[in-house]
């Protein structure tokens, strides 16, 4: 009797040998001829075929403290197969694109990373990230960021909407409610492709802090954040869970509101600490989730500031809420009943944005 062998190369599992003895009362023999077993494709390669085919363009603007994050997670996560970073200053875009394109092999992912100071590399782009424009410092608050911004987000929008016509717009630039504003009437893009990133950094701040309360994994945390990207934020009390366990059943009342005031506060906390700039790693990674979604065709749910005709009540403003993000951007928003509490909390969330947008002057 030769028992079977099996020994495995790279990429399988590889059978052979010949076996022989009984089965009760009946002799059997087993002959096999080396044959392999290949593995089912990983996740991560079906979505480079799935890739492949569209043969993906992601560009992401400011190759600052965000925008380098995002490309550097696009890259890793294999969110394109091309990302392009692009800023006004000669050589950033260029000298960070090249030094994440070296860690390529130690990380193994293929995707492709240049840097330039030229829109026409950017063309044909499927999704934009802009997060060109200036950082908050200590003291400073989002609004006084929105006379320089919405110079540059002009000026970008109008470079980006030349060359990628068809490409879904994710505005980060602060003060983002009115960025994205800028944003959709520069372009003249429809609603649907023009987004702003906010929800999905504030909702990943809240789950962090309940779970950092609870000490339970973060992954576990269900929650919402809607309004504003501001002081005037709503993280949604009622509809948080943990493991499917409402939050309410888990955690009294005075250390939810620290929570939520926490959350509120989530980026003046980190720019406190920092001095120089504002937070950059999550900020970068959301917006490349929203991204993902939209060049993979995820139909994730996911808080974006989206532009409101009516739903909840509210109209003619980019508000965060959640949507469905698909290949078409935002393919619907998911629309519920707020109770009296949360509707007011979303009305003053609204008032702040119209005095931000009147400001932009558009
Ligand atoms: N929406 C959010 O949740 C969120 C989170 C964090 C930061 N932000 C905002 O993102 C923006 C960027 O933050 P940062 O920390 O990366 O700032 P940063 O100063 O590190 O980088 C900004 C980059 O933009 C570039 N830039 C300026 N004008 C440009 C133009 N016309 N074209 C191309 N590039 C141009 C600068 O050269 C710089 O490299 C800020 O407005 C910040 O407030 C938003």
């Amino acid at each position: 009797m030769f028992p079977l062998t099996f020994f495995q190369d790279e990429a399988s599992l590889i059978v052979q040998g010949v076996m022989s003895g009984f089965i009760g009362q009946l002799p059997v023999r087993v002959v096999a001829i080396p044959f392999q077993i290949l593995p089912m494709p990983a996740k991560k390669d079906m979505i480079s075929a799935i890739m492949k085919k569209g043969n993906t363009k992601l560009t992401v603007v400011g190759a600052g403290a965000v925008g380098t994050s995002a490309a550097q997670w696009a890259v890793q996560r294999n969110a394109a197969e091309h990302v392009v970073l692009v800023d006004v200053v000669e050589g950033l875009p260029q000298g960070k694109a090249l030094d994440m394109a070296q860690s390529a092999p130690v990380c193994g992912y293929s995707g492709r990373i240049t840097g330039t100071n030229d829109y026409s590399e950017t063309a044909g782009s499927d999704v934009v990230i802009i997060t060109a424009g200036l950082a908050r410092k200590p003291g400073m608050s989002r609004d006084d960021l929105l006379g320089k911004n919405v110079r540059i987000i002009k000026d970008v929008t109008r470079q980006v909407a030349r060359y990628s016509p068809d490409a879904c717009l994710i505005v980060v630039t602060n003060p983002i409610d009115a960025m994205v504003y800028t944003a959709f009437k520069v372009s003249g893009f429809p609603k649907q492709r023009v987004i702003g990133m906010a929800g999905v950094l504030d909702s990943a701040r809240y789950r962090t802090f309940i779970a950092q309360a609870l000490d339970v994994s973060p992954s576990d945390v269900t929650a919402l954040v809607m309004g504003i990207h501001g002081d005037n934020m709503l993280p949604l009390v009622r509809l948080a869970s943990v493991g499917g366990i409402p939050l309410q059943e888990l955690l009294p009342e005075e250390e939810i509101k620290a929570i939520v005031n926490r959350t509120q506060n989530g980026g003046a906390e980190i720019v406190a600490h920092l001095k120089t700039g504002s937070a950059f790693t999550t900020p970068g990674l959301a917006s490349v989730e929203m991204a993902q979604s939209i060049l993979q065709d995820q139909k994730r749910v996911l808080a974006c500031a989206a532009y409101l005709e009516g739903e909840f009540g509210i109209d003619g403003v980019f508000l965060g809420v959640p949507v469905v993000l698909g290949a078409g951007g935002v393919e619907r928003i998911l629309e519920f009943p707020l109770n009296k509490e949360e509707r007011a909390a979303l009305e003053s969330s609204v008032k702040a944005v119209k005095r931000q947008v009147e400001a932009t002057g558009l």
